[in-house]
């Protein structure tokens, strides 16, 4: 152990020692079990709680923070700049832990490359590729390579012939099969609703719906896969200073499984709060829908997801106009207006927060008249729906193109919109091709517009990155924060009119995405019988350049009192 590391060490148990005895010192400081509890006093702690916005020290009792104070004559504290440990509201927690287990495609520049990392994955993965466990990797992206990419791509190279692969795009919303996995295919597949399977250049490629036909024949990983896999998860959302997150859609078996893990302490060290995805997209199967509550606030399920589009990068996202760069196509719904609003409104009836996937601005319409029909429903002798609204919580995830006519409609009834400040940044280099100007101008990657929602922030991992000062950046420079520069290099952020302060983008990853869990005064924010998680940073996060977010690396994370990070130098 370094020495200064282990001095650090040493000073703050004696540290420990001092602020618990000043606690003793203080009258209004009382609790009733002293001997259980452990204080902590650093040399800044930014609370998000209105009546103590800042802090220097507090304890903690059973998880959960017991006393806040600043201490009446000026002490040494542990080094360190402390805030409210942070969620992401939108991410993929089974995909994530996936995805850290296969082939990293993302940034990937060319076909070349693609093959290159999948060979270097092979030498170190011997066994990936086989009928029984397919070689499966995320990331790649078309515009990279200036055409789809096909099965024979693969098949052509000597030492990836044969092998059965399944490889997503960077929105995960295609996937691009080897010859092996095309060929247990019948060789005339019909088309699917809602689904393209790409025939130009040539077979190999199926999106959104078509991914299903794939799907159907991927052997699924065993339990104790999908365990390791969320264990490799954690440790890593851990490291950026996540202690909590919204995961977008998990089906009732994935739910049943990690329930039985958040049992453990030791393993289970992010709270997650899932959306339940029936087994068939967009269903309503009361049958198979349990809700999860834990007093511990470890694992909670209370919410549904529906699919109303797919993603702009592949013209999947359904619009009102055509696109600009296809005029031929508008994207298509995932499922029709009329069978959305059934659903939200069978849903809701069931007690369930409703939680809708609306990319384009036709599916941002029909998801707000979905959930606009389901309030009415829950709220029949009430006008102003706002109230109703705010015990129901609502929400649509990404809310990324949006008529203002329908933004309004948003604010008015105080609809969740819960946002990925990254996509803005990824999605900036082909936004305007695809909107057109006017449209890009009024209607998308809004976040200052719908401040007064109550916008939750996220990142979508695996789709980006699950750094969430990668996000914050994003939010407040709306640049890049892989290259720090605007839309096309520029130097000035994109679209700034909709940039976010700091103290907007925080409260968007800590007390926003509380509130769109229902854990309102318990997570995201540092006061008595919150949740005691924390995160330390080496400055204070106010006084930072910002450009030092893009590369921010947390010193701690703690999760319910328990350090569950360390930066190890
Ligand atoms: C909408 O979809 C449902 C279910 O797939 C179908 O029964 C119904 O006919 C569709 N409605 C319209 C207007 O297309
Ligand atoms: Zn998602």
């Amino acid at each position: 152990m370094p020495a200064l590391l282990r001095w650090g060490l040493t000073l703050s148990v004696a540290l420990v020692a001092i602020a618990l005895a000043y606690r003793l010192q203080q009258p209004l400081q009382a609790s009733s079990s002293t001997a259980a509890s452990a204080a902590h006093c650093y040399q800044s702690v930014r609370t998000h709680d209105a009546d103590r916005p800042t802090a220097q020290c507090f304890s903690v009792l059973d998880g959960v923070f017991e006393d806040i104070w600043v201490p009446d004559v000026s002490i040494a504290a542990t080094t360190g700049h402390v805030i409210p440990g942070l969620w992401d509201g939108h991410g993929h927690l089974l995909q994530y832990g996936e995805f850290l287990h296969s082939v990293d495609l993302f940034g990937s520049q060319s076909l070349d490359e693609v093959k290159g990392r999948i060979k270097t994955y092979l030498d170190a993965n011997p066994d990936a590729g086989s009928k029984d466990q397919w070689l499966r990797g995320v990331g790649w992206d078309q515009t990279f390579f200036g055409r789809m990419p096909t099965a024979d791509d693969i098949e052509k190279d000597e030492t990836l012939n044969g092998l059965y692969m399944m490889l997503d795009r960077i929105d995960v919303h295609c996937t691009w099969v080897s010859r092996a996995v095309l060929d247990l295919l019948p060789s005339d597949i019909p088309d699917v609703p809602g689904g393209e399977i790409v025939h130009d250049p040539g077979m190999g490629v199926f999106c959104d719906n078509a991914m299903d036909l794939v799907l159907d024949l991927w052997p699924k990983p065993s339990p104790e896969f999908k365990t390791k896999t969320v264990r490799t998860a954690m440790a890593k959302l851990n490291e950026v200073g996540l202690v909590g997150m919204h995961d977008a859609g998990a089906t009732p078996g994935n739910l049943e499984l990690f329930s039985r893990l958040a049992d453990s302490e030791d393993d289970w060290t992010v709270r997650v709060y899932s959306m339940l995805e029936c087994d068939v997209r967009n269903a309503y199967c009361p049958d198979d829908a349990v809700k999860y509550a834990r007093d511990d606030g470890r694992f909670a399920v209370r919410s549904v997801k529906l699919f109303a589009d797919g993603a702009l990068g592949s013209w999947g996202s359904a619009m009102l106009e055509p696109y600009a760069d296809h005029p031929w196509t508008s994207g298509s719904l995932l499922i029709n207006a009329s069978a959305l609003t059934q659903v939200a409104r069978s849903w809701a009836a069931a007690g369930f927060q409703v939680n809708i996937h609306a990319i384009g601005d036709l599916a941002n319409r029909n998801a707000v008249n979905a959930l606009e029909a389901a309030l009415r429903d829950q709220c029949p002798d009430e006008d102003d729906l706002a109230p109703c609204q705010a015990r129901h919580r609502f929400r649509i995830e990404h809310s990324q193109i949006i008529h203002p006519d329908d933004q309004r409609r948003i604010l008015a009834m105080g609809i969740i919109p819960s946002i990925q400040p990254t996509h803005a940044t990824s999605d900036m280099k082909y936004a305007e091709d695809r909107l057109g100007p006017q449209r890009l101008g009024a209607e998308a990657y809004r976040m200052k517009s719908l401040l007064s929602a109550g916008p939750i922030l996220g990142s979508d991992f695996p789709v980006e990155p699950a750094d969430p000062f990668q996000g914050i950046y994003a939010a407040i420079a709306r640049k890049s924060p892989h290259t720090g520069l605007g839309a096309h290099g520029s130097k000035h952020g994109w679209h700034m009119d909709q940039a976010l302060s700091l103290d907007e983008a925080l409260w968007g990853f800590t007390g926003a995405v509380a509130h769109g869990g229902f854990m309102d005064g318990k997570a995201g924010v540092i006061k008595p019988g919150a949740f005691a998680d924390w995160v330390v940073l080496d400055e204070p996060i106010e006084s930072m350049d910002i450009e030092h977010l893009r590369h921010m690396r947390v010193r701690e994370t703690w999760v319910a009192g328990r350090r569950v990070y360390h930066r190890k130098d």
